[in-house]
């Protein structure tokens, strides 16, 4: 199956940066969103980070406006109709992705193929609340969308070979370095990921250190790109948190329930950096530590 027009769900963080990195690469894209609001967050993010690319000379003037030119941003989800492959990257919530899936096989040709950017639900859940679960896979990207090389592509014990191969030749095509996962909540990455975050948050608790110090001793002590707290407030407070719960409530093991400190950071609304205050305070020209 040849993919040529891609649907992206949610404009946020993640579908953002897909939605940017598959117009780059050719794709006609439409880019859907639940109001005007979010529309224009998600453009500005994606202008953005375009514009970084010319001043770095990455990319031509020529080539940020054609990539520009491809991305088709509505309110509407009708204009999914016509994608041979939508991408969901809306709010880590299954009753919202189902949802979702639930009118897109209503709207969507019979070949359409379903992904989902999931960081910890199941596909399987998800394929299995559609009338396609044949056609329903996972595409995992990583954060920020532009830079990091990995996606995940999930098979669940439905999904047909030609759906698969078809979604794991579409990550080649945007220049990414794919690679197949089973379908088990945290994929691989987030396996292993999730626990070492919750963890730092744990220690922070216990008072081993400050929120500097241990980002500091884990960029600095292992050259790691970011430290956790970093990291965390990159990510997302809220989108961890909801991570948290769902592959705790899968595993029933406490490595990946979240700490208190997670609960009552989202209880202030302080979600990280998209949100310009988390565990830092990155309203300024450096990200400030804030009081816990
Ligand atoms: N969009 C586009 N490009 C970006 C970018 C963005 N948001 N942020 C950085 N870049 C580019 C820069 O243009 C720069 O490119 P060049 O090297 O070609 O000049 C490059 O990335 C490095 O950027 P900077 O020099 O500004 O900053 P840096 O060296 O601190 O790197 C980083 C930034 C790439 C984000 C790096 O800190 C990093 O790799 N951090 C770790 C990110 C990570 O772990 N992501 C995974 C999160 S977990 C996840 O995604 C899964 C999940 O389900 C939760
Ligand atoms: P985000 O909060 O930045 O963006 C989510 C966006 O989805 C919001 O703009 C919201 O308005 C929109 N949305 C919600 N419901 C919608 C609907 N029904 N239709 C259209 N748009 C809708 O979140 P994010 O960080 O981009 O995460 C999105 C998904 O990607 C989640 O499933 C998350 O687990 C996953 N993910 C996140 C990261 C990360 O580092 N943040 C990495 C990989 C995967």
């Amino acid at each position: 199956m040849k993919i040529e027009k891609v649907g992206v769900v949610g404009c946020g963080l993640m579908g953002s940066g897909i939605a940017e990195v598959a117009a780059k690469a050719g794709f006609d894209v439409v880019v859907r969103e639940v109001s005007e609001e979010f529309i224009e967050a998600g453009r500005k993010r994606i202008e953005k980070s375009l514009a970084r690319a010319v001043d770095k000379g990455k990319l031509e003037p020529k080539d940020r406006n054609d990539t520009l030119a491809r991305l088709d941003f509505s309110i509407d989800l009708a204009g999914l109709a016509e994608c041979d492959l939508v991408i969901e990257a809306i709010v880590e919530s299954m009753e919202a992705k189902n949802e979702l899936f639930s009118t897109l096989d209503g709207l969507c040709g019979s070949e359409t193929i379903f992904a989902s950017n999931t960081s910890s639900l199941t596909i399987t859940d998800m394929a299995a609340a559609t009338k396609r679960p044949d056609r329903v896979v996972g595409l995992h990207f990583f954060n920020p969308v532009p830079v990091m090389k990995l996606v995940e592509v999930v098979r669940t014990i439905a999904t047909s070979d030609d759906a698969f191969d078809a979604a794991f030749s579409f990550a080649k095509d945007l220049g990414k370095q794919p690679i197949a996962a089973k379908d088990n909540s945290g994929f691989v990455v987030n396996l292993l990921l999730v626990p070492y975050m919750l963890d730092a948050i744990r220690h922070l608790e216990r008072g081993v250190a400050s929120v500097e110090d241990i980002d500091r001793a884990m960029t600095l002590g292992l050259g790691y790109p970011m430290g956790p707290f970093t990291l965390c407030d990159f990510v997302g407070i809220d989108t961890l948190y909801r991570i948290s719960e769902i592959m705790f409530d899968e595993y029933r093991e406490e490595r990946y329930a979240p700490p208190p400190l997670l609960k009552r950071i989202v209880s202030m609304g302080r979600y990280g950096k998209k949100a310009g205050k988390g565990f830092y305070d990155w309203s300024g020209e450096r990200p400030k530590p804030l009081a816990l």
